[in-house]
């Protein structure tokens, strides 16, 4: 059986040309004009794309003191509904644990739930010389990328010994480091602070976490990186120095081997957010928390220039009232204080959508950029590409047909994710998904769900650069 993506305008990172897309079983066969399949999707007056790849994402993960509230079957319908195929989650080692016991662990949290194809970065929580031989085996396992927290004390951080240890340890297997960059032990301080002193609403969340920790430890990241001779991305730049530091970096000659990424939500929001009515401000609480509107611009520019790679969305949802019919406690578990919110946020519905109005259609990125920074480089980075993030013979038929002026509302009511809140309640969005395909199977057709759990497969990525 095949089927024929027909008239639309095909874009990718490099181009952007009329023609058919010919889908044979699993993969594109075909690019072309006057093609036939046994099936047509109409394409008139859209683009086709790659399916989205978000690399960065948690879902059903235990995190503090609850479990996020999409699993991987929701989540997935959800990344579909907003044209992302397939989408990289952290196993998050429990101390004591094997990368391999840890790896089962997430396999087991997907398995028969999956509907999009997924992978895994393991994130390295503790490191005893056992762990840092097993490092090696990550190829066999597919996972090739690690990530280290150097903030959350006390719970997922780890020192700068067991960070550089990890580094020399990747330079040597091609293992792509990956780090949350804030200061954890300064933060610590101030967190106790803050509580000390009665300081309890939500928007001490961002006052106790100020961009200087993130810059420092961006900057402290890429000069053990550099030292050690690691390939380092670090994850969810929020500021204008952080990005500076990665920037610099690069142009001293680290282009092919410092990356970075930003999210969706840190190109639109404000500490401010934090301190919105009552305890709403919670719905705004993640780490690194969000910082001035003099950022957003800076960070525009760097998706722009290449000085960040990729957007992703850090999709770790909780429920802002949890706790009450089936629902896992959620933010709701601050209320006391702003140190007991979960931290996270959802989006991993939203990411393209957003990107497309806001970036494409504002005239910050090109369209061709939208795809390169939210399919290609994901997989060229990530190490699955060009079975994954190109429209091109060969590749898995992961692909969106995309309505340029399909108008949506953006809402909690209408949305996928399993939550009870959007940080973008009734903003309007101009440019979504019309067809979904995730090799070759529809799963999202004008609005309608067609995907089946368990059909999403696990994707065993190459070492970085290979
Ligand atoms: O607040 C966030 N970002 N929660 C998810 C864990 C992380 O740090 O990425
Ligand atoms: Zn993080
Ligand atoms: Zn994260």
């Amino acid at each position: 059986m095949s089927t024929l993506i027909k008239g639309g305008t095909v874009v990718t990172a490099g181009d952007t040309f009329a023609a058919d897309v010919l889908v044979e079983g699993e993969q594109i066969v075909a690019i072309g004009r006057g093609l036939s399949g046994d099936t047509v999707i109409d394409a008139d007056g859209a683009y086709v794309i790659p399916g989205g790849i978000d690399v960065h994402t948690h879902l059903d993960m235990p995190f503090g003191g609850t479990v996020s509230s999409d699993n991987f079957f929701t989540g997935h319908q959800a990344a579909a509904f907003g044209g992302t195929t397939m989408h990289i989650d952290f196993a998050i080692q429990p101390k004591g644990a094997t990368l391999r016991e840890t790896l089962e662990l997430w396999h087991g949290r997907a398995a028969g739930k999956a509907a999009i194809d997924y992978g895994f970065h393991v994130a390295i929580t503790d490191l005893p010389d056992s762990v840092l031989n097993e490092m090696q085996d990550c190829v066999g396992y597919g996972a090739t990328s690690m990530k280290l927290f150097m903030a959350y004390k006390g719970v997922l951080q780890v020192d700068d010994s067991t960070l550089f240890r990890a580094m020399q340890q990747a330079a040597q297997h091609r293992l792509l480091i990956m780090v949350h960059a804030e200061n954890g032990d300064a933060i610590d301080i101030l967190v106790r602070e803050a509580v000390a002193a009665g300081n309890l609403a939500p928007k001490y969340h961002a006052l106790t976490r100020p961009p200087q920790l993130e810059s420092e430890a961006t900057n402290r990241a890429i000069r053990l990186a550099e030292v050690a001779g690691a390939p380092l991305y670090v994850v969810h730049v929020t500021n204008a120095e952080a990005m500076e530091a990665i920037r610099q970096s690069r142009a001293r000659g680290y282009g092919g081997q410092i990356f970075g990424e930003t999210c969706t939500q840190y190109l639109f929001f404000t500490k401010a957010d934090l301190d919105r009515d009552g305890f709403e401000g919670a719905k705004w609480v993640c780490s690194p928390p969000f910082r001035e509107a003099s950022d957003h611009d800076q960070l525009w520019g760097a998706v722009a220039d290449n000085a960040l790679q990729v957007i992703s969305t850090d999709h770790c949802p909780f429920w802002f009232a949890g706790g009450v019919d089936g629902r896992t406690p959620g933010k709701e578990l601050g209320r006391n204080s702003f140190a007991q919110i979960p931290n996270g946020c959802p989006g991993i519905e939203e990411r393209l959508m957003l990107l497309y109005t806001h970036g494409v259609r504002a005239g910050r990125i090109s369209l061709n950029r939208w795809v390169e920074l939210c399919c290609t480089n994901p997989a060229k980075l990530f190490g699955c590409y060009p079975r994954k993030g190109v429209v091109a013979p060969g590749a898995d038929a992961d692909l969106v047909v995309w309505d340029p002026e399909a108008r949506r509302t953006l809402s909690a009511a209408t949305q996928h994710q399993r939550t009870d809140y959007t940080l973008y309640e009734g903003w309007e969005v101009v440019g979504a998904p019309r067809t979904v395909l995730s090799r070759g199977r529809v799963l999202v057709n004008d609005g309608a769900w067609h995907g089946e759990a368990g059909a999403g497969q696990f994707i065993h990525r190459r070492p970085f650069g290979l």
